[in-house]
Protein backbone atom coordinates (compact mmCIF):
# COMPACT_ATOMS: atom_id res chain seq x y z
CA UNK A 1 0.00 0.00 0.00
CA UNK A 2 1.36 3.58 -0.97
CA UNK A 3 0.14 6.56 0.88
CA UNK A 4 -0.28 9.43 -1.37
CA UNK A 5 -0.84 12.75 0.19
CA UNK A 6 -2.02 16.53 -1.04
CA UNK A 7 1.15 16.80 -3.01
CA UNK A 8 0.92 17.78 -6.88
CA UNK A 9 3.43 16.14 -8.02
CA UNK A 10 2.55 13.12 -6.20
CA UNK A 11 -1.21 13.74 -6.60
CA UNK A 12 -0.66 14.00 -10.10
CA UNK A 13 0.78 10.98 -10.39
CA UNK A 14 -1.43 8.57 -8.52
CA UNK A 15 -4.23 9.60 -10.74
CA UNK A 16 -2.33 9.17 -14.02
CA UNK A 17 -1.91 5.45 -11.91
CA UNK A 18 -5.74 5.22 -10.78
CA UNK A 19 -6.61 6.55 -14.43
CA UNK A 20 -4.17 3.46 -16.68
CA UNK A 21 -6.08 1.00 -14.20
CA UNK A 22 -9.65 2.18 -15.21
CA UNK A 23 -8.84 2.01 -18.63
CA UNK A 24 -7.14 -1.04 -18.59
CA UNK A 25 -10.48 -2.52 -16.67
CA UNK A 26 -12.21 -1.97 -19.94
CA UNK A 27 -15.05 -0.64 -17.38
CA UNK A 28 -15.22 -3.45 -15.44
CA UNK A 29 -14.51 -0.80 -12.33
CA UNK A 30 -17.17 0.80 -9.98
CA UNK A 31 -16.53 3.69 -7.48
CA UNK A 32 -17.71 3.21 -3.48
CA UNK A 33 -18.76 6.73 -1.62
CA UNK A 34 -19.21 7.30 1.64
CA UNK A 35 -20.22 10.97 3.36
CA UNK A 36 -16.69 12.30 2.86
CA UNK A 37 -17.83 12.51 -1.12
CA UNK A 38 -20.36 15.51 0.05
CA UNK A 39 -18.68 17.02 2.86
CA UNK A 40 -17.42 19.66 -0.36
CA UNK A 41 -21.22 20.25 -0.66
CA UNK A 42 -21.85 21.31 3.07
CA UNK A 43 -22.98 18.10 4.72
CA UNK A 44 -21.48 16.73 7.71
CA UNK A 45 -19.88 13.48 7.34
CA UNK A 46 -20.64 10.63 10.41
CA UNK A 47 -16.89 10.51 11.82
CA UNK A 48 -14.66 12.86 10.52
CA UNK A 49 -13.29 15.87 12.68
CA UNK A 50 -16.59 17.44 12.85
CA UNK A 51 -18.66 14.53 12.38
CA UNK A 52 -22.76 13.77 13.18
CA UNK A 53 -22.05 11.21 15.76
CA UNK A 54 -19.93 14.06 17.89
CA UNK A 55 -23.22 15.92 18.10
CA UNK A 56 -26.09 13.23 18.04
CA UNK A 57 -25.43 9.72 20.05
CA UNK A 58 -25.79 7.22 16.93
CA UNK A 59 -28.56 5.59 19.16
CA UNK A 60 -30.95 7.79 18.36
CA UNK A 61 -31.07 6.46 14.52
CA UNK A 62 -31.54 3.01 15.86
CA UNK A 63 -34.63 1.28 14.74
CA UNK A 64 -35.20 0.19 18.38
CA UNK A 65 -35.08 4.13 19.51
CA UNK A 66 -37.49 5.08 16.89
CA UNK A 67 -40.11 2.75 17.85
CA UNK A 68 -39.85 4.03 20.88
CA UNK A 69 -39.38 7.73 20.02
CA UNK A 70 -40.91 8.59 16.62
CA UNK A 71 -41.95 11.93 17.29
CA UNK A 72 -38.13 12.98 19.01
CA UNK A 73 -36.14 11.12 15.68
CA UNK A 74 -38.51 12.53 13.32
CA UNK A 75 -37.59 16.04 14.53
CA UNK A 76 -33.80 14.95 14.16
CA UNK A 77 -34.25 13.84 10.65
CA UNK A 78 -36.08 16.68 9.74
CA UNK A 79 -32.65 18.78 10.98
CA UNK A 80 -30.46 16.48 9.12
CA UNK A 81 -32.40 16.70 6.24
CA UNK A 82 -32.89 20.65 5.95
CA UNK A 83 -28.88 20.73 5.67
CA UNK A 84 -29.23 18.05 2.93
CA UNK A 85 -31.91 19.20 0.62
CA UNK A 86 -30.02 22.53 -0.02
CA UNK A 87 -26.60 20.90 -1.03
CA UNK A 88 -25.23 21.10 -4.38
CA UNK A 89 -23.12 18.21 -6.01
CA UNK A 90 -19.44 18.88 -5.59
CA UNK A 91 -16.52 18.68 -7.95
CA UNK A 92 -16.10 14.91 -6.65
CA UNK A 93 -19.60 14.17 -7.44
CA UNK A 94 -19.39 15.64 -11.00
CA UNK A 95 -15.87 13.65 -11.83
CA UNK A 96 -17.41 10.09 -10.57
CA UNK A 97 -20.01 10.70 -13.41
CA UNK A 98 -17.71 11.71 -15.71
CA UNK A 99 -16.19 8.41 -15.55
CA UNK A 100 -19.40 6.94 -15.85
CA UNK A 101 -20.24 8.79 -19.24
CA UNK A 102 -16.81 7.52 -20.48
CA UNK A 103 -17.63 4.11 -20.08
CA UNK A 104 -14.70 3.86 -17.45
CA UNK A 105 -17.00 2.61 -14.33
CA UNK A 106 -20.50 0.87 -14.67
CA UNK A 107 -22.02 2.99 -11.88
CA UNK A 108 -21.54 4.15 -8.11
CA UNK A 109 -22.59 2.16 -4.98
CA UNK A 110 -23.40 4.88 -2.40
CA UNK A 111 -23.82 4.38 1.51
CA UNK A 112 -25.31 8.12 1.02
CA UNK A 113 -28.79 9.27 0.83
CA UNK A 114 -28.26 12.81 -0.36
CA UNK A 115 -29.27 11.94 -4.07
CA UNK A 116 -26.07 14.12 -4.86
CA UNK A 117 -24.63 11.90 -7.32
CA UNK A 118 -27.67 11.85 -9.05
CA UNK A 119 -27.85 15.35 -9.16
CA UNK A 120 -24.14 15.43 -10.95
CA UNK A 121 -25.33 13.11 -13.88
CA UNK A 122 -24.53 10.00 -12.45
CA UNK A 123 -26.97 7.11 -13.74
CA UNK A 124 -26.42 3.68 -12.25
CA UNK A 125 -26.15 4.80 -8.69
CA UNK A 126 -27.02 1.89 -6.16
CA UNK A 127 -28.23 3.07 -2.69
CA UNK A 128 -27.47 0.65 -0.31
CA UNK A 129 -29.13 2.79 2.68
CA UNK A 130 -31.89 4.24 0.89
CA UNK A 131 -32.87 7.93 -0.26
CA UNK A 132 -32.92 10.76 2.62
CA UNK A 133 -36.11 12.02 0.14
CA UNK A 134 -38.63 9.04 0.70
CA UNK A 135 -40.91 8.09 3.89
CA UNK A 136 -42.14 4.34 4.12
CA UNK A 137 -44.75 2.81 5.79
CA UNK A 138 -43.66 0.18 8.78
CA UNK A 139 -46.58 -2.15 8.42
CA UNK A 140 -47.69 -1.99 4.82
CA UNK A 141 -44.34 -0.82 2.61
CA UNK A 142 -46.28 2.76 1.36
CA UNK A 143 -43.62 4.99 0.20
CA UNK A 144 -44.16 8.71 -0.21
CA UNK A 145 -41.61 11.82 -0.65
CA UNK A 146 -40.61 12.96 2.24
CA UNK A 147 -41.76 16.21 2.00
CA UNK A 148 -45.18 16.62 3.02
CA UNK A 149 -44.35 14.14 6.91
CA UNK A 150 -41.72 16.68 7.27
CA UNK A 151 -44.44 19.74 7.41
CA UNK A 152 -46.70 17.20 10.00
CA UNK A 153 -43.92 16.83 12.14
CA UNK A 154 -43.04 20.71 12.37
CA UNK A 155 -47.13 20.82 13.59
CA UNK A 156 -46.10 17.76 16.16
CA UNK A 157 -47.94 15.46 14.00
CA UNK A 158 -46.89 12.17 14.30
CA UNK A 159 -47.09 10.45 10.19
CA UNK A 160 -49.65 7.86 9.94
CA UNK A 161 -49.53 5.66 6.61
CA UNK A 162 -52.13 7.00 4.59
CA UNK A 163 -53.47 3.80 3.70
CA UNK A 164 -53.47 1.93 6.94
CA UNK A 165 -53.02 3.76 9.63
CA UNK A 166 -49.34 2.44 10.13
CA UNK A 167 -45.97 4.82 11.69
CA UNK A 168 -44.18 6.27 8.95
CA UNK A 169 -40.54 6.38 9.05
CA UNK A 170 -38.09 8.16 6.99
CA UNK A 171 -37.13 5.70 4.51
CA UNK A 172 -33.23 6.05 4.74
CA UNK A 173 -31.77 2.81 6.43
CA UNK A 174 -31.74 3.03 10.26
CA UNK A 175 -28.99 1.03 12.59
CA UNK A 176 -30.11 -2.66 12.96
CA UNK A 177 -32.66 -2.36 9.46
CA UNK A 178 -32.04 -4.57 6.56
CA UNK A 179 -30.07 -3.09 3.62
CA UNK A 180 -32.14 -2.84 0.80
CA UNK A 181 -31.76 -6.60 -1.06
CA UNK A 182 -32.10 -5.26 -4.32
CA UNK A 183 -29.40 -2.27 -3.96
CA UNK A 184 -27.08 -5.15 -1.91
CA UNK A 185 -27.67 -7.81 -4.90
CA UNK A 186 -26.43 -5.20 -7.62
CA UNK A 187 -23.82 -3.83 -5.49
CA UNK A 188 -22.20 -7.19 -5.37
CA UNK A 189 -22.69 -8.20 -8.85
CA UNK A 190 -20.41 -5.19 -9.73
CA UNK A 191 -18.14 -6.45 -6.88
CA UNK A 192 -17.99 -9.71 -8.56
CA UNK A 193 -16.84 -8.50 -11.92
CA UNK A 194 -14.92 -5.54 -10.81
CA UNK A 195 -10.95 -5.22 -11.74
CA UNK A 196 -10.91 -2.14 -10.26
CA UNK A 197 -12.62 -0.26 -7.32
CA UNK A 198 -12.24 3.15 -6.17
CA UNK A 199 -13.49 3.96 -2.07
CA UNK A 200 -14.07 7.27 -1.87
CA UNK A 201 -14.89 9.57 1.63
CA UNK A 202 -16.00 6.37 3.75
CA UNK A 203 -14.20 5.17 7.04
CA UNK A 204 -15.66 1.67 5.66
CA UNK A 205 -16.79 0.98 9.48
CA UNK A 206 -20.28 0.29 8.65
CA UNK A 207 -20.97 -3.28 7.24
CA UNK A 208 -22.69 -5.12 5.50
CA UNK A 209 -21.74 -1.81 3.05
CA UNK A 210 -18.38 -2.27 3.98
CA UNK A 211 -18.04 -5.55 2.64
CA UNK A 212 -18.58 -4.63 -1.00
CA UNK A 213 -15.29 -2.75 -1.79
CA UNK A 214 -13.76 -6.05 0.62
CA UNK A 215 -15.33 -8.52 -1.49
CA UNK A 216 -14.18 -6.84 -4.69
CA UNK A 217 -10.49 -6.76 -3.97
CA UNK A 218 -10.70 -10.18 -2.28
CA UNK A 219 -11.43 -11.32 -5.98
CA UNK A 220 -8.48 -9.58 -7.15
CA UNK A 221 -9.76 -6.53 -8.27
CA UNK A 222 -7.02 -3.42 -7.48
CA UNK A 223 -8.56 -1.42 -4.66
CA UNK A 224 -7.47 2.42 -4.95
CA UNK A 225 -9.21 4.39 -1.52
CA UNK A 226 -9.46 8.19 -1.65
CA UNK A 227 -10.18 9.35 2.29
CA UNK A 228 -8.55 11.79 4.61
CA UNK A 229 -9.23 9.67 7.30
CA UNK A 230 -7.72 6.07 8.02
CA UNK A 231 -9.86 3.08 6.47
CA UNK A 232 -10.34 -0.63 7.80
CA UNK A 233 -9.19 -1.63 4.21
CA UNK A 234 -6.15 0.77 3.53
CA UNK A 235 -4.11 -2.28 3.96
CA UNK A 236 -5.40 -3.76 0.97
CA UNK A 237 -5.39 -0.84 -1.36
CA UNK A 238 -2.59 -0.57 -4.04
CA UNK A 239 -2.60 3.64 -3.30
CA UNK A 240 -4.01 5.44 -0.58
CA UNK A 241 -4.97 9.25 -1.64
CA UNK A 242 -5.03 11.23 1.75
CA UNK A 243 -6.57 14.09 -0.06
CA UNK A 244 -9.87 15.75 -0.94
CA UNK A 245 -11.96 13.76 -3.18
CA UNK A 246 -13.45 17.26 -4.82
CA UNK A 247 -9.41 17.83 -5.65
CA UNK A 248 -8.06 14.71 -5.90
CA UNK A 249 -11.23 13.02 -8.56
CA UNK A 250 -11.14 15.97 -11.47
CA UNK A 251 -7.27 14.65 -11.61
CA UNK A 252 -7.81 10.97 -12.33
CA UNK A 253 -10.70 12.11 -15.34
CA UNK A 254 -8.32 14.61 -16.64
CA UNK A 255 -5.17 12.13 -16.88
CA UNK A 256 -8.13 9.32 -18.51
CA UNK A 257 -9.40 11.76 -20.79
CA UNK A 258 -5.84 12.18 -22.08
CA UNK A 259 -4.98 8.53 -22.37
CA UNK A 260 -8.47 8.08 -24.35
CA UNK A 261 -7.82 11.05 -26.46
CA UNK A 262 -10.79 12.63 -25.23
CA UNK A 263 -9.20 15.57 -23.51
N1 LIG B 1 -12.34 13.97 0.82
C1 LIG B 1 -11.92 12.71 1.18
N2 LIG B 1 -12.29 12.12 2.34
C2 LIG B 1 -13.11 12.82 3.17
C3 LIG B 1 -13.56 14.13 2.88
C4 LIG B 1 -13.14 14.70 1.64
N3 LIG B 1 -13.51 15.93 1.27
N4 LIG B 1 -14.34 14.55 3.92
C5 LIG B 1 -14.36 13.55 4.82
N5 LIG B 1 -13.63 12.50 4.38
C6 LIG B 1 -13.46 11.19 5.00
C7 LIG B 1 -13.33 11.22 6.51
O1 LIG B 1 -11.96 11.30 6.87
C8 LIG B 1 -13.96 9.89 6.92
O2 LIG B 1 -12.97 8.88 7.09
O3 LIG B 1 -14.66 10.50 4.73
C9 LIG B 1 -14.84 9.49 5.74
C10 LIG B 1 -16.31 9.45 6.09
O4 LIG B 1 -16.48 8.37 6.98
P1 LIG B 1 -17.80 8.29 7.87
O5 LIG B 1 -18.06 9.62 8.48
O6 LIG B 1 -17.67 7.09 8.75
O7 LIG B 1 -18.98 8.07 6.81
P2 LIG B 1 -19.38 6.72 6.09
O8 LIG B 1 -18.19 5.84 5.90
O9 LIG B 1 -20.16 7.10 4.91
O10 LIG B 1 -20.37 6.04 7.17
C11 LIG B 1 -21.05 4.87 6.75
O11 LIG B 1 -22.37 4.95 8.77
O12 LIG B 1 -23.44 6.36 10.19
C12 LIG B 1 -23.65 5.40 9.22
O13 LIG B 1 -25.43 5.13 7.73
C13 LIG B 1 -24.37 6.00 8.05
O14 LIG B 1 -23.94 5.71 5.69
C14 LIG B 1 -23.34 5.99 6.94
C15 LIG B 1 -22.43 4.84 7.36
Amino acid sequence: MREVREDKELLLEAAREVAEALVEAGGNAFVFTGAGVSTESGIPDFRGPSGLWRRIPPEKFTIEYFHANPLEVWRLYSELYRSMSGAKPNEAHYAIARLEALGLIQGVVTQNIDGLHQAAGSRNVIELHGSGSRAVCLECGFTDSIERWLVKVAGGVLPRCPVCGGLMKPAAVFFGEELPREALRRAFDLAHAARVVIVVGSSLTVYPAALVPEEAARRGARLYIVNLGETSLDWMAEIVVRARAGSFLPLVVGEAERLLGRG
